[in-house]
């Protein structure tokens, strides 16, 4: 039983835990300027802050975490669902009109991810 619980605990991560052990110690640190803080995080779009995770300014914390943790990470820092903005949407749309097979591999990885 224990182990079914510590298991879906590490499958399904939460995103406070990441922020105040992967990025707390300098989001919120308020000696550091250049940092932008939780509330200010909080306007941004969740795949703005997933594209700096991966390819961004915060390349090097977020290949540290795992793609599953990226995405949970800029959600609970947005407040919003990754898979609910526009952007992500036509993106898939695009996707599904080209290759439908190509497109539901994605849908169910990103499922997965989730
Ligand atoms: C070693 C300190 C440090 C850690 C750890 C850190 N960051 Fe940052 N972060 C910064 C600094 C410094 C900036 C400002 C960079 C700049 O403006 O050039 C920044 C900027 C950002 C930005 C804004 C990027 C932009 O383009 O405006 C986001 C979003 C962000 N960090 C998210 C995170 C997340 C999520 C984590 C944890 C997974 C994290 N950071 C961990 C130091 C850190």
């Amino acid at each position: 039983m224990l182990f079914c619980a510590l298991s879906v605990a590490a499958q399904t991560p939460d995103g406070a835990a990441i922020y105040q052990q992967q990025c707390a110690k300098c989001h919120d640190d308020p000696k550091e300027k250049r940092t932008p803080k939780p509330a200010a995080m909080k306007q941004m779009p969740p795949e703005y802050i997933l594209r700096t995770l991966e390819s961004g300014v915060m390349m090097t914390q977020g290949w540290q975490l795992k793609p599953a943790e990226r995405r949970i990470v800029s959600e609970f820092l947005s407040g919003k669902p990754l898979s609910q903005t526009a952007p992500a949407r036509s993106k898939r749309k695009k996707r599904a009109k080209t290759s439908s097979s190509k497109s539901l591999t994605a849908d169910r990885r990103s499922k997965l991810l989730l």
